[in-house]
């Protein structure tokens, strides 16, 4: 029920960006739900850590450790890529247009792994029903 509640949220989070890159060129529009998205996430992985202890100490099992890692790394991969959509995209709002491209391949590859954060969450809950 809790995992549930988390990927409803993590599901969320993946549709925003969705929609935040639709309307980059709404620029201000843009800034704000991407702001909203990334300030969510990262509440969101609060959320899990506060809770995670609570459910380890209930279970000691650790039969899905290769997919809880995988998916644990996906998932910190995705908000060092958020510090760098901080910089470049700050530099792009700035007049630095060099960083426009730089920008969008980031953007799109932080995207992707925003989505596979997402998919694999399932990997990393599902044994455990
Ligand atoms: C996860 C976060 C973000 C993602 C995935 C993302 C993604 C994108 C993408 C795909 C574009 C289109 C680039 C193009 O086609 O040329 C774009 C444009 C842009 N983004 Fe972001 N972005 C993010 C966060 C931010 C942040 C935090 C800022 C500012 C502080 C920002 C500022 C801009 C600006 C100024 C543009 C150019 C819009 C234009 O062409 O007029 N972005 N972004």
């Amino acid at each position: 029920m809790e995992a549930l509640f988390m990927q409803i949220q993590s599901f969320c989070i993946v549709i925003l960006m969705a929609l935040g890159i639709y309307v980059n060129k709404r620029r201000k529009l843009h800034v704000k739900i991407m702001s909203l998205a990334m300030i969510w996430d990262v509440a969101l992985i609060l959320q899990i850590e506060l809770s995670r202890s609570a459910i380890l100490k209930a279970s000691k099992a650790m039969d899905n450790g290769l997919a809880l890692n995988i998916h644990v790394s996906i998932a910190i991969s995705t908000v060092v890529f958020y510090c760098f959509m901080l910089y470049t995209g700050r530099a792009v709002l700035s007049g630095k247009n060099a960083f426009r491209k730089r920008h969008r391949a980031l953007g799109y590859t932080t995207f992707l792994l925003r989505i596979l954060t997402f998919v694999t969450s399932f990997w990393a809950v599902a044994p455990k029903g």
